[in-house]
């Protein structure tokens, strides 16, 4: 639930159980963040036909650039890593990881229980590629990659502190999954961030902070590029984050 501007609780989705071309362009007149009519002049690429590719793959561009960070074994560094990730639920705040079993990251989040998911920035990329190409087994990729450890806040575990948001993460549900791997899904308890990544209202500020995803489909890493829509639009409700 959100609290709107004279205190009144208002659900965070209003879900529309009819459209109409009226509703949708009432809708898109009452939005006032960004030129409505701009968002939607995007020119769709001249498609050929349609065919199955020689291997299928989870090409979902983009997906989530995140540092996962999590406190090592007695005596170990702490861990970090770049694992595929996603959010299950804006509220209560809930998120994804998956841990392959050949990866050190796994066990470590199964011993502890927490983590912090460090979203980083693209003057990061190289430290972030350096981290995911590289194993704890032979280095400290905290040092490796040369990021400076923290200490998260309302989690036991550490942090990559040049990253602008640290999601700090209880773990609440795990799936095995065949042949090998763990999906983590865990409650997000704290998130924190740097002065000038989120505005006063704790929303996320997009055009002023070089976030990138990965895109699964090229392995490539890319920034936001422009603004396109926001969740809502249709419906004349620009207030939702999550
Ligand atoms: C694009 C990309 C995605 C990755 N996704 C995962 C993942 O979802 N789960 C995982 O356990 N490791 C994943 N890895 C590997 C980890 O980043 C891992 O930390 C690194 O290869 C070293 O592993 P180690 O320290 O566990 O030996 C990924 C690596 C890359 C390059």
């Amino acid at each position: 639930m959100l609290t709107d501007a004279s205190s009144r609780v208002v659900s965070r989705r209003h879900f529309v159980t009819r459209a109409s071309s009226t509703a949708l362009l009432g809708g898109l007149a009452g939005c006032d963040r960004t030129n409505a009519s701009a968002e939607l002049q995007v020119v769709p690429p001249a498609y050929g036909a349609r065919s199955a590719l020689a291997e299928p793959g989870p090409m979902l561009p983009p997906v989530p650039a995140v540092l996962v960070t999590a406190n090592g074994r007695a005596g170990d560094p702490d861990e970090i890593s770049v694992l595929w990730s996603f959010v299950v639920n804006g509220d209560p705040p809930q998120i994804g990881v998956s841990a392959g079993d050949e990866h050190v990251i796994g066990a470590l989040i199964e011993l502890h229980g927490a983590f912090v998911l460090n979203v980083p920035t693209a003057d990061l990329v190289e430290r972030f590629d350096t981290v995911d190409m590289n194993s704890s087994r032979v280095a400290d990729k905290f040092a490796l990659a040369g990021f400076t450890r923290g200490r998260a806040s309302s989690v036991d575990a550490p942090t990559v502190e040049e990253a602008p948001i640290h999601l700090e993460c209880r773990v609440i549900d795990r799936l095995r999954v065949p042949p090998a791997r763990t999906i983590y899904i865990a409650e997000v308890v704290a998130t924190t961030a740097l002065a000038g990544a989120v505005d006063q209202s704790g929303r996320l500020l997009v055009s002023d902070v070089p976030f990138f995803g990965m895109t699964a489909g090229s392995g490539e890493h890319w920034t936001m590029g422009r603004e396109v829509g926001h969740i809502g639009m249709t419906v004349g409700r620009d207030d939702i984050k999550y």
